[in-house]
């Protein structure tokens, strides 16, 4: 690791942000303490951002550059590790693989960026010998890929998921202790800062998804592309899903799951799941996050804490620096960043392969005969049903009631679907959601 002729480790940071910010701030805070109690010091030398001027921040001292020119920040010659905190593909992929090229160490919390190009990062640090710090790019401050890179090596991962957006998670669990509808809560989470603006990456389960590629390739050593996790988004859920799921001693978790399957291929898939109310994962509220790993020897683990947010996802990108200026950074030969120097290609298993007992939310327009004609087509294609639950509800013409399924495979509950959603009485297109211990 380059540093000054003081030994001091200097960070160009790119991007000024929520998590740039934060990070600029817990580094001018912490850095001093830092050199006494780990042995490493840091110096902010450069911030890279739009708008450079209005955003100078004098508190984060004298010494500091402040530029709107990002690659200037990455070729300056007192720059030692690139802090990418820009968000999306471009420029952040240029600057980090010029960085990396030039063999300056970066650290990134790009989700998305490494979601579709952290192969090919990884193999030009190892190439550059530069490290790689991408622990915040999963779970903010939680320190979930460091534990898979390291603490589960010995040991076979069969399993890793988890709530992995936080905006999902603040939906789901206002929804269900106020009753009020999607549209009213997503417009609380915007105004509190757990949503943004535009929210359908996060609640349509393309971040998650994001998350989910990362953490399966350091699972399971596979090259998971997030166009092989299949997704359904939170927007579908009524009021009177909570009613019933509290009915069945459920509540509704967004779950990103990679799972090896008997035929060894992996399931991969973001959806709302009905967990059990004495789960573990139930009792994760709010914008919080919670990854559990499951190993063939090691029981179940679960990490839990804040999942996103300035000052949580500022100490990950932190402890990467950190790790980086002590010289054991991740890029190095013996621990790469996605854990595995070569990762083997993902074949992801087939909805024959998930099976699960499901809940069906059907809202109709009552007539004699419905029940009768869902259960002819479940029959006709192997499905058993468990039970039948309605609530009384005064407003026959949008009338909601629930099925619930014994164990069915992903592949039939799909081909009895499409006879299910030709029927006329649908008033809203029918909910299907896997009930999950
Ligand atoms: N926020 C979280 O809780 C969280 C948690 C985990 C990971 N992350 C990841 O951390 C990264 C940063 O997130 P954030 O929430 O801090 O984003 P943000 O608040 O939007 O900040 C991005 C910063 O980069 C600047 N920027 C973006 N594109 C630029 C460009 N082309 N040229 C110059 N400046 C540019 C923005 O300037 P303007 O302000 O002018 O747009 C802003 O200063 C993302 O990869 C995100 O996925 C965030």
């Amino acid at each position: 690791m380059k540093s000054d002729p003081e030994g001091i480790v200097r960070v160009g940071l790119i991007g000024f942000g929520t998590v740039g910010r934060a990070f600029a701030r817990v580094l001018a805070r912490e850095g001093a303490d830092l050199g006494l109690r780990r042995g490493v010091s840091l110096s902010l030398a450069a911030v890279g951002t739009r708008g450079a001027a209005g955003k100078h921040d004098p508190g984060l001292g004298a010494g500091v550059r402040w530029t709107e020119d990002l690659a200037s920040v990455v070729s300056d010659p007192d720059v030692d590790v690139v802090v990418e905190l820009l968000g999306g593909i471009e420029p952040a992929n240029g600057l980090i693989r010029a960085a990396l090229g030039a063999g300056k160490s970066v650290v990134t919390a790009n989700k998305m960026l490494l979601a579709r190009h952290g192969t090919a990062l990884q193999d030009l640090a190892s190439e550059k010998g530069a490290g790689l710090g991408i622990e915040a790019a999963v779970a903010g401050g939680i320190p979930i890929l460091r534990a898979l890179r390291s603490s589960f090596t010995g040991d076979r991962v069969t399993a890793v998921s988890g709530i992995l957006n936080g905006t999902c998670n603040f939906i789901l669990t206002e929804m269900e202790a106020t009753g009020r509808a999607y549209a009213e809560v997503l417009k609380d989470a915007q105004r509190l800062g757990y949503a943004e603006a535009d929210p359908a990456s996060d609640v349509g389960g393309d971040d998650a998804a994001y998350k989910l590629a990362l953490l399966a390739r350091l699972a399971f050593g596979r090259d998971v592309s997030v166009d092989q996790i299949a997704r359904e988004g939170i927007t579908r859920l009524l009021p009177c899903d909570f009613v019933y799921a509290k009915r069945l001693g459920r509540t509704p978790r967004q779950l990103a799951v990679a799972r090896v399957a008997p035929s060894g291929h992996l399931l991969l898939s973001v959806r709302t799941h009905f967990v059990s109310e004495t789960s573990l994962l139930a009792k994760v509220t709010g914008p919080f996050n919670a990854v559990e790993v499951r190993g063939e020897s090691g029981g179940p683990f679960v990490f839990s804490g804040r999942g996103a947010g300035g000052d949580p996802t500022a100490t990950a990108v932190l402890a990467d620096v950190v790790e980086i200026a002590r010289g054991g950074a991740p890029g190095a030969r013996n621990a790469p960043p996605l854990g595995f120097a070569r990762l083997e290609p993902c074949t992801p298993a087939t909805s024959d392969e998930f099976v699960s007992p499901f809940y069906l939310r059907f809202i109709v327009s009552d007539r004699p005969g419905i029940l009768a004609d869902l259960a002819r087509i479940l029959a006709e294609n192997g499905i058993n049903i468990d039970a039948v639950f309605q609530a009384p509800y005064e407003d026959k013409s949008a009338l909601p009631f629930v099925v619930t399924l014994e164990p069915v495979s992903g592949r039939a509950l799909a081909a009895a679907f499409v006879a299910i959603n030709s029927l006329g009485f649908h008033v809203v297109p029918p909910l299907a959601l896997p009930m999950t211990e």
